[in-house]
């Protein structure tokens, strides 16, 4: 049976899987769900100091998109789109605690992990919330520098707007990790030309982790009414999203393998992406949209999917995929040269082929789909659009 534990940050996690800080965290009714539904862990709801932040909740509003952006109504496609604005958790840092350390007392009952999570506006209270979440038994926190809101709410220095500031970032990860003594991790926006020299720069500012990464921000218009969805610009994501964030992911790898933990977040959908997540190089994954569109089970079904598919390809335990895509990764220099082949009998001569070639190497005559071999460069354009089975393969030249 394949083992699922991974040791992130010096915590042991029963499985990769988390619920990401959100509405499925709201409090400790449902970070109780997601600990029940089989989850290793739960970050709680990013608590906040910000009343702009924690009104924004009252009036939160989403809507689930299809490949079109339009409104779901139902059902919701596989490539869909959480398109949304909302805040911070919707207490206080007073009230809210005690919901933390329910969860805190319930997670222990039932070995997963509950993850702090805070947003101020200054330093000083940046360093007061996470002193006050250390103070809740939780043993990682995470420091949100990715909620994109702020970036649409004058006046309020949260969130991105902390993650887009290096040197200020730097200042609040460097307080924060010096007034507590659990590992810190710190959650960016991907809103960012590079994040390689700041994840180095987190680091150094004392973070133990990289969350790769919040949600972008997006503008949807209503064709038929001519106004934006949900009033106006929202934070957006979906599993689409998913390659961003592993490049991300990849490229911390490169640099800081045994240097920083990551984990992963913004397209996780279902177990395979999560082994997708874990061969680039995450350590633990947090997921959000996909619970908030199947429910708290939807968890649980992914670290049962994990576990069915590290069993069926005889992985022993995570380490053995652990980072192994990003590793394998070449540079363009490295790539090698390759050419495409046609096999006549699987070919059916629809033409596709030659639509999707722009290098004038596929080619027909005497009723034959053919490759001029000295025209092709093995781009792979052909093979992709290809409907017959086999017809055209890619390699090595
Ligand atoms: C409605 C909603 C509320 C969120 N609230 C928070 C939050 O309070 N703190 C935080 O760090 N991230 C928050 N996030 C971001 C999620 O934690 C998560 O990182 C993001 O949705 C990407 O993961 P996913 O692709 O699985 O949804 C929120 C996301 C959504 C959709």
């Amino acid at each position: 049976m394949a083992n699922l534990e991974i040791e992130f940050c010096g915590v042991k996690m029963k499985n990769p899987v988390v619920a990401a800080s959100a509405e499925p965290t709201l409090n400790a009714h449902n970070m109780t769900k997601c600990i029940d539904a089989g989850a290793a862990g739960v970050i709680v709801k990013t608590m906040s100091d910000s009343p702009d932040m924690r009104e924004l909740t009252t009036r939160s509003k989403w809507r689930f998109l299809n490949e079109r952006h339009e409104v779901c109504r139902g059902k919701v496609p596989r490539a869909f789109s959480l398109y949304g604005r909302s805040g911070l958790a919707l207490e206080t840092p007073d009230e809210y605690l005690p919901e933390v350390e329910k969860a805190v007392k319930h997670a222990a009952e039932r070995d997963a992990v509950v993850i702090g999570s805070v947003g101020s506006t200054t330093t000083e209270g940046w360093v007061t919330l996470a002193k006050q979440m250390e103070g809740t038994g939780v043993p990682l926190l995470e420091c949100n520098f990715g909620c994109p809101h702020p970036h649409m709410m004058p006046g309020v220095r949260t969130g991105m707007e902390v993650g887009q500031d290096f040197d200020y970032a730097c200042e609040v990860t460097e307080a924060v990790c010096k007034a507590v003594s659990i590992p810190v991790m710190i959650k960016v926006t991907p809103q960012v030309t590079s994040l390689i020299d700041f994840a180095g720069r987190l680091k150094k500012a004392g973070a133990s982790a990289v969350t790769l990464t919040n949600r972008f921000i997006g503008f949807v218009p209503d064709i038929e009414t001519g106004k934006p969805l949900v009033y106006g610009q929202a934070g957006i994501g979906g599993p689409w999203v998913k390659p961003l964030t592993l490049r991300w992911v990849h490229n911390i790898r490169q640099h800081y393998k045994d240097e920083l933990f990551i984990a992963g977040t913004n397209g996780a959908y279902d177990w395979r992406d999560l082994v997708m997540f874990i061969m680039c190089g995450a350590h633990i994954v947090e997921m959000c949209s996909a619970v908030m569109v199947y429910g708290y089970e939807w968890l649980g079904k992914q670290v049962a999917g994990l576990e069915k598919w590290m069993n069926e390809k005889g992985h022993a335990s995570l380490s053995d995929i652990l980072g192994v895509a990003s590793d394998a990764a070449m540079p363009y220099s490295e790539m090698p040269r390759e050419k495409a082949k046609v096999d006549p009998d699987a070919c059916t001569n629809c033409g596709r082929c030659l639509k999707a070639c722009f290098y004038q190497a596929m080619q027909q005559g005497d009723g034959a789909t053919y490759v001029k071999t000295e025209n092709c460069i093995g781009c792979g354009g052909c093979y992709s659009v290809c409907p017959a089975e086999g017809a055209i393969n890619i390699s090595l030249a």
